[in-house]
């Protein structure tokens, strides 16, 4: 049998990265370091980890067709990322972000335009055949839709053995209303340091107690904070943590945290204890922090 894989649902998108020494003034016109364009979007960017991880996975998301999805098919396919599953819409433009990475501060500023192409629906995902998959990741988006793709996972869940169902993970890190009932529907609930304060928390440990009535018997609730590393918080009611590993030099973090979020899932899909998943997504989500883009890590897996 083929090895399963792991399906990330959420956001493809173009990122058109402008590198800076300082970040620009409002109104002024300057010249930046570097420029590139990147496939992002959070489930895509953590599909690209999973791959230099050497975890066979899948995209689900919508894209239209044009140059920038020509670009986007282009770098899934040379990632090896199963791209079976996106929805092709006949309406709307794919998604494209301006992004500015300022390496001396290690902000990443982001204005994306994401409002006229459909998200993908139930009835799309219920096309896909889930005998594929051990694992599916949904980044919280269309939450409604969300719930009953979730729905279908769990009916097909009942049909098997407990060693043979999916594993479902929800990352919820947007501040709106609606991804919070997602909450109560992952084995594995990433909430955003946003989403954290938001609720009042100001440390990951008052987070994840605060926050851990909302996920179902047996979840585990994980929370990444930048520099102050991650922590995780299971049904043996012990929070674990792990420090940040801050690289030599902050270079770019746009996307540290679905590298985190891949590498968490990657370790914890492999059997690994959840301090190892933690520890491992701080290590790799620090070192990705000190490169541009995601290719330096196969050589930071090769020196580990
Ligand atoms: P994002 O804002 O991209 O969602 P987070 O800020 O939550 O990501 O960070 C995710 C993980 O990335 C953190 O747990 C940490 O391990 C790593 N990380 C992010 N920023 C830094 C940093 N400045 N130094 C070291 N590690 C970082
Ligand atoms: C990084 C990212 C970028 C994208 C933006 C969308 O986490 O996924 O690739 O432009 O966030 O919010």
């Amino acid at each position: 049998m083929e090895k399963q894989k792991i399906l990330c649902v959420g956001l493809v998108c173009l990122d058109i990265i402008s590198v800076v020494d300082k970040y620009p003034e409002e109104d002024t016109d300057s010249r930046c370091l570097l420029q590139r364009w990147q496939r992002g979007g959070n489930a895509s960017n953590s599909c690209t980890v999973l791959s230099l991880l050497g975890a066979p996975c899948a995209f689900m998301g919508s894209l239209a067709a044009g140059p920038i999805s020509d670009f986007i098919t282009a770098d899934f396919s040379q990632r090896a990322i199963d791209m079976s599953a996106v929805v092709w819409q006949l309406s709307g433009q794919t998604p494209c972000a301006c992004c500015v990475v300022c390496p001396p501060t290690g902000s990443r500023t982001v204005c994306l335009y994401d409002t006229n192409l459909p998200d993908v629906t139930a009835a799309d995902f219920s096309k896909v055949d889930l005998h594929q998959f051990k694992w599916i990741h949904l980044e919280g988006r269309n939450a409604d839709e969300q719930m009953k793709m979730i729905q279908q996972v769990v009916t097909h869940n009942s049909t098997l053995p407990p060693e043979q169902r999916i594993s479902i993970s929800v990352e919820i890190e947007k501040t709106r209303e609606p991804l919070y009932q997602l909450f109560p529907h992952g084995d594995v609930v990433f909430v955003s340091k946003d989403v954290a304060r938001h609720f009042g928390f100001q440390t990951v440990e008052a987070a994840l107690k605060g926050l851990y009535s909302r996920v179902k018997k047996g979840a585990v609730l994980v929370c990444a904070w930048a520099e102050k590393g991650a922590g995780a918080l299971g049904p043996d009611g012990v929070v674990l943590h792990s420090d940040a590993f801050p690289p030599e030099t902050l270079v770019d973090t746009l996307g540290a945290g679905d590298t985190f979020n891949a590498s968490v899932i990657y370790k914890l899909s492999n059997g690994g204890s959840l301090q190892d998943a933690l520890t491992f997504g701080c290590r790799v989500a620090g070192a990705k922090c000190g490169f541009h883009g995601y290719d330096g890590i196969s050589e930071m897996l090769r020196n580990m």
